[in-house]
């Protein structure tokens, strides 16, 4: 069976993390890499994203790739592109920060499996509203979830990350420290205001959005939800970051 790890290049541990997953898996590991054009609302956004062919081959093989692929554009959109309509919870939070964007996921992801045809494919949880929108896709492509690796300070490992400023990059774990102080409060409530108050001390980082929703259909969540997940989102120096964390033991 051959199992697809999707990547837009710019390889790191926590790309590593999901080859090693896919080859404890299966003896075929694609790696794609392809920046696509699609989940780019922002000209800026697609021109600053970093570029590594040469690094990202060697940190994929390493970690267990069998074949590298990288598509260019035609391969992938070969004549007029039907673009896909994401799952509903697409238009919340990270969808209405950024419109278009997830439908612009499912649609390279939708390409992707039908070129490989894969058996399975793995995302990081770190874009944790994006696998819930692969989930719902309902392919037949096995979709497993990866836990986020995480730099020695608790900032989540990310391409963007090499474009942070040295005090921007020293203040970046605040939103780490704000989900894993909230993770074992006794309510929402509480959990919900120890987010809040952490982020507040950090006038560097302006906050997009810093709630605590239900895993499932990302509505708030409340004391009874079953699974909760602090997710967060906002700007240090200009570059985006995006976090989460399931709250409770
Ligand atoms: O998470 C990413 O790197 C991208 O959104 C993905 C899944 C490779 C689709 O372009």
């Amino acid at each position: 069976m051959s199992v697809l790890v999707p990547t837009m290049g710019a390889l790191h541990k926590g790309h590593q993390a999901l080859i090693k997953r896919a080859r404890s898996m299966s003896k075929e590991v694609v790696v794609s890499i392809f920046i696509n054009p699609l989940q780019f609302e922002n000209p800026d956004d697609i021109a600053k994203y970093p570029r590594s062919p040469e690094r990202d081959i060697q940190l994929a093989t390493l970690a267990g790739a069998t074949e590298i692929w990288m598509p260019d554009y035609e391969e992938i959109y070969p004549g007029e592109i039907t673009k896909l309509k994401a799952s509903s919870i697409a238009d919340l939070y990270e969808g209405a920060s950024r419109p278009g964007h997830f439908d612009g996921v499912v649609t390279v992801v939708n390409r992707l499996f039908e070129i490989v045809k894969p058996e399975a494919a793995i995302f990081g949880e770190k874009d944790f509203q994006q696998l819930q929108i692969i989930r719902a896709m309902k392919s037949s492509v096995e979709i497993i979830g990866i836990p986020t690796v995480r730099e020695y300070d608790g900032l989540a490992l990310s391409s963007r990350n090499v474009r942070l400023s040295e005090h921007g990059r020293t203040s970046a774990n605040v939103i780490y420290r704000a989900m894993a102080a909230a993770r074992l409060a006794p309510t929402v409530a509480i959990a919900q205001e120890i987010i809040d108050t952490t982020i507040s001390t950090d006038v560097g980082f302006e906050c997009d959005y810093a709630v605590i929703v239900d895993e499932e259909n990302f509505s708030l969540a409340t004391d009874l939800t079953k699974h909760k997940r602090a997710i967060i989102a906002g700007w240090i120096d200009g570059v985006r970051l995006i976090d989460n964390m399931r709250m409770g033991a």
